[in-house]
């Protein structure tokens, strides 16, 4: 069935608010497009829960700095209309840039401080406050209804998570786990910016975090042993430029020293035009 495209603020709000007024549940999945497998399992996810779905495709220009990859950014609005009603999708949100932001460059924004501030936040320090700020206005445009977010993006989730919580937004927020080539490599659509040899190399990222995941299972207590392994194995391989690598408490995102409880790996490696992030957990109990 073809996907009924919606490009703006108010016709998206009446279809909601018609289907809440008849009992319906709404699922939502927010993306920036150039769909994957990655985006395909939270679209599953929510079909298999919802009577109504919409995905967002908005290529958000507040999450990116001047010197980084707006322009460039992967886009394929054809292709990926056909993806959406391949898997299910009922509503897609396809707002301009003028209709997300009409006042111009936005005044209110949404910081989620201590969440935001260390790894991403560190190279990119008004990433996060972008993607919230974002996220934030969808929450309002889509309102109530569970929302899929992809373990991929750690960080991200948690900013989502205590947003949500902060401010009384009436979404649920859900977490998908990360869909992976079969060696190992996170699905992204920044994967389209690697050259072959990049992508041959890119793999160790996971490999990584996978072999400090092992160190913490074999009785490893000491953070800073456990990133001292992520280095030397991204730093081993000639292609990969290693941005952070870091153990961290999987909700708060601050350090643990000794390591305890619900922990996460995190890695961000740039491969030439590439920056790629990554993450595993582990736990001590
Ligand atoms: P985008 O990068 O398009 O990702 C949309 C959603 O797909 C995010 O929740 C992301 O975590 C998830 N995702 C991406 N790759 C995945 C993978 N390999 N496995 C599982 N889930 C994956 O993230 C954004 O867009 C934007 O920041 C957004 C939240 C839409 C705000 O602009």
């Amino acid at each position: 069935m073809p996907v009924t495209t919606i490009d703006t603020i108010a016709a998206l709000r009446a279809e909601l608010d018609a289907a809440r007024a008849d009992g319906r549940t709404v699922g939502f999945v927010p993306t920036m497009g150039y769909l994957h497998a990655g985006h395909g399992a939270l679209m599953a996810a929510a079909r298999a829960r919802h009577d109504l779905f919409v995905t967002s495709i908005f290529v958000n220009p507040l999450q990116f700095a001047p010197t980084e990859d707006l322009a460039a950014y992967p886009r394929d609005l054809d292709r990926d209309r056909a993806l959406a009603a391949h898997h299910g999708v009922d509503l897609l949100f396809t707002p301009t840039v003028d209709e997300m932001y009409p006042g111009g460059p936005v005044l209110t924004t949404v910081s989620v401080a201590e969440v935001s501030a260390p790894l991403e936040g560190r190279t990119r320090p008004t990433h996060l406050a972008g993607v919230a700020t974002v996220v934030a206005k969808l929450f309002s445009i889509v309102g109530p209804c569970h929302a899929y977010f992809g373990e991929k993006d750690w960080q991200q989730l948690a900013v989502i998570r205590r947003m949500a919580l902060d401010l009384s937004i009436p979404v649920e927020v859900v977490g998908c786990p990360t869909v992976r080539e079969p060696d190992g490599l996170a699905l992204s659509s920044r994967n389209a910016y690697l050259t072959p040899e990049e992508r041959a190399a890119a793999p160790v990222v996971h490999a990584a975090l996978l072999a400090g995941r092992l160190a913490v299972d074999a009785g490893e207590r000491d953070p800073a042993r456990v990133r001292a392994m992520l280095v030397e194995l991204i730093g081993a391989e000639p292609l990969a430029e290693l941005d952070y690598a870091e153990i961290v408490d999987a909700a708060t995102l601050q350090p643990v020293d000794p390591l305890a409880g619900e922990l996460r790996l995190l890695a961000a490696v740039r491969f030439g035009r590439a920056r790629l992030i990554d993450n595993i957990g582990a736990s001590v109990t």
